[in-house]
């Protein structure tokens, strides 16, 4: 496999992206981690936050790259010769959603998604949890890079 896109949100990145980025390394020759730029969803980390913390955690995986796309993934895939989306599945209910994109996406532009089963360690672990529980005090120590904890531990102070 050529270039692949590992695409999301990661508002921030946490351990469960980080393994899938380092499998779909092995996978592909080459990777770019997209963040979707959305402006109607509310996010703790500016996108440019998010694609500096990105570029720490990717850092040692040499065929790794960041960027970030709006508007429709097949059309990014398209004007950077991607062949492939990777991405985590972590549970049944991921399955009927990114099952849905897979099959739009590859009727819009025959681009292949393939799905890697997250690492059972992480397969809990979503953004949207975390930045839940950090908000009410709790520790996501261990679930996110160690890069990404300590400014995550600052964004949630100062939404208090
Ligand atoms: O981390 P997320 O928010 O679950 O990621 C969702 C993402 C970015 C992969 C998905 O929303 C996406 O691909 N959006 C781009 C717009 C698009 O192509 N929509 C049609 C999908 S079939």
């Amino acid at each position: 496999m050529r270039k692949a896109v590992c695409p999301g949100s990661f508002d921030p990145v946490t351990n469960g992206h980080l393994d899938v980025f380092t499998r779909a390394s092995d996978l592909a020759d080459e990777v770019v981690v997209a963040v979707l730029i959305n402006k109607k969803k509310a996010s703790l980390f500016t996108v440019e936050e998010r694609i500096e913390m990105l570029q720490d955690v990717v850092a040692p995986l040499g065929n790794v790259t960041v960027d970030a796309f709006h508007g429709l993934l097949v059309d990014y895939c398209a004007d950077n010769g991607i062949t492939a989306i990777i991405k985590g599945l972590r549970a049944i209910s991921d399955f009927d959603y990114e099952l849905q994109m897979a099959q739009m996406n590859y009727r819009l532009s025959k681009v292949e998604t393939i799905f890697i089963s997250t690492n059972p360690l992480y397969s809990y672990i979503s953004s949207s949890l975390l930045k839940e529980v950090g908000t009410y005090g709790g520790s996501i120590e261990g679930l996110v890079p160690d890069v990404v904890h300590a400014r995550f531990v600052e964004a949630l102070k100062s939404q208090r």
